[in-house]
C-alpha cells in the first residue's frame, strides 16, 4: 500500500509553465531534463493539486494561491520584485542567474558606453551633412565607468568594459574584493563613485533600499556630462529629478532601458528629450536554452533537498 502510494506520488508531481516567451522550447528542455515530471502549460491546468514548481515571469497571485502543494516558484527573471506581496503564496522565490542573460547586459551596456565616449550622435548628425571631422575622445584609461549593483550582471559588464581598458568602479551593499575594481559601499561611497565616474551603469535591484535611490542629491554628484545607464529596474530611478539633471545639469545623457511604470507612458516628456536614448527592458533576455537547464537543476536541487540557487532572501530583498 506504502509503495503504491509513493509510486502515485512521484508520477503526480508537476511544473506550471507560464513563461512569455518561447512556450515550444521551455516545454521541450524542462521535459527532456526532467523526465517523468509532468509538465502543465498554463492556463490549462487540469490537475492542480499536483503543481509543486512554478516556472513564470509573472503571474496572477490568487491563480497561484490555487495550487496547495506548490513548493517553490523559479523566476525566468533575474529581478523577482513582480512576485512580492502578502498576496503571493509563502513558498521559496527562486531567481534566474544566467549567464548568457549577463552577456547580452554587458554588450547592451558596453555598446552605449562606448556610443557616449566616442561621441557617435555627433557622428551621425555630421553623417547627414557629409562632413568628415574625427573628434579626439580621451582614451579608455581616463573615462571610469561605474556600476551600481556587482552581482553576476554587474561583474559580466564590468569584465566586458574593464576588457576595453575602462576603469571600473562598483557600489554594492557590502563592498567586495574584486582584482582590479575600486569597490565602494554605503551611501557615502555612492556619492563618491558617482563622483569619480564618466559613465554610471545602474543593474540595481528593486528592494526597499533601492527604491528610488537614484534622485536629485544622487544627480547632483555627477561629474558634468556624464551619462547614466538604467538596466535593472525602473524603481531606483526618480524620473522627474533625472530629467531636471539633464536639462539644468550635470548630466550630460541618459539610456532607460528600464522605467518607473513600463511601458514608459506616451506622456513622458522623456520620450522625445534629446538626450535620452530609450529601449523598451531588452538589454537582456531570458533564453529558454540556457535558462531550462538552470532552472531545471534547481528543480532538481529542491527535490533532493539542497537550496537552489540564487534563493530570494526576504531580509535582503532580493
Ligand atoms: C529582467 O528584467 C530580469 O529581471 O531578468
Amino acid at each position: 500500500m506504502e509503495s503504491h502510494r509513493r509510486i502515485w506520488l512521484t508520477r503526480c508531481v508537476s511544473i506550471l509553465l507560464n513563461p512569455i516567451w518561447e512556450g515550444g522550447a521551455w516545454l521541450e528542455i524542462l521535459a527532456a531534463e526532467l523526465p517523468g515530471m509532468r509538465i502543465q502549460v498554463w492556463p490549462d491546468i487540469d490537475d492542480p493539486d499536483s503543481v509543486e514548481f512554478a516556472v513564470l515571469w509573472k503571474h496572477d497571485p490568487d491563480d497561484l494561491r490555487r495550487y496547495r502543494n506548490l513548493r517553490a516558484i523559479l523566476a525566468i527573471t533575474a529581478g523577482v520584485d513582480k512576485l512580492m506581496g502578502p498576496e503571493y503564496p509563502d513558498v521559496p522565490i527562486v531567481r534566474l542567474s544566467d549567464e548568457a542573460m549577463a552577456d547580452e547586459m554587458a554588450a547592451y551596456a558596453t555598446h552605449w558606453v562606448i556610443h557616449f565616449h566616442r561621441n557617435i550622435d555627433a557622428y551621425l548628425d555630421m553623417q547627414k551633412d557629409r562632413e568628415w571631422r574625427a573628434i579626439r575622445p580621451a582614451e579608455a584609461y581616463r573615462h571610469p565607468v561605474g556600476i551600481l549593483g556587482y552581482g553576476v550582471m554587474g561583474r559580466r559588464v564590468g569584465g566586458a568594459l574593464s576588457g576595453l581598458g575602462y576603469p571600473i568602479g562598483a557600489w554594492t551593499r557590502t563592498g567586495g574584493k574584486d582584482h582590479g575594481v575600486t569597490h565602494y559601499r554605503g551611501p557615502g561611497g555612492l556619492e563618491d563613485l558617482l563622483r569619480s565616474s564618466k559613465a554610471v551603469i545602474n543593474i540595481l535591484p528593486l528592494t526597499p533600499e533601492t527604491a528610488g535611490l537614484m534622485d536629485a542629491g544622487r544627480f547632483a554628484c555627477f561629474r558634468e556630462g556624464a551619462l547614466y545607464l538604467s538596466i535593472g529596474r525602473g524603481g531606483t530611478t526618480v524620473e522627474a529629478d533625472l530629467a531636471a539633471a539633464l536639462d539644468s545639469g550635470p548630466l550630460g545623457a541618459a539610456v532607460l532601458d528600464v522605467t518607473e511604470t513600463e511601458p514608459l507612458p506616451a506622456s513622458s516628456p522623456l520620450w522625445d528629450h534629446p538626450r535620452v536614448r530609450i529601449t523598451p527592458h531588452m538589454s537582456g533576455f531570458t533564453r529558454a536554452r540556457t535558462a531550462g537547464p538552470l532552472i531545471a537543476e534547481n528543480i532538481r536541487r529542491i527535490q533532493r533537498g539542497e537550496q537552489p540557487l540564487p534563493l530570494y532572501d526576504p531580509q535582503r530583498g532580493y
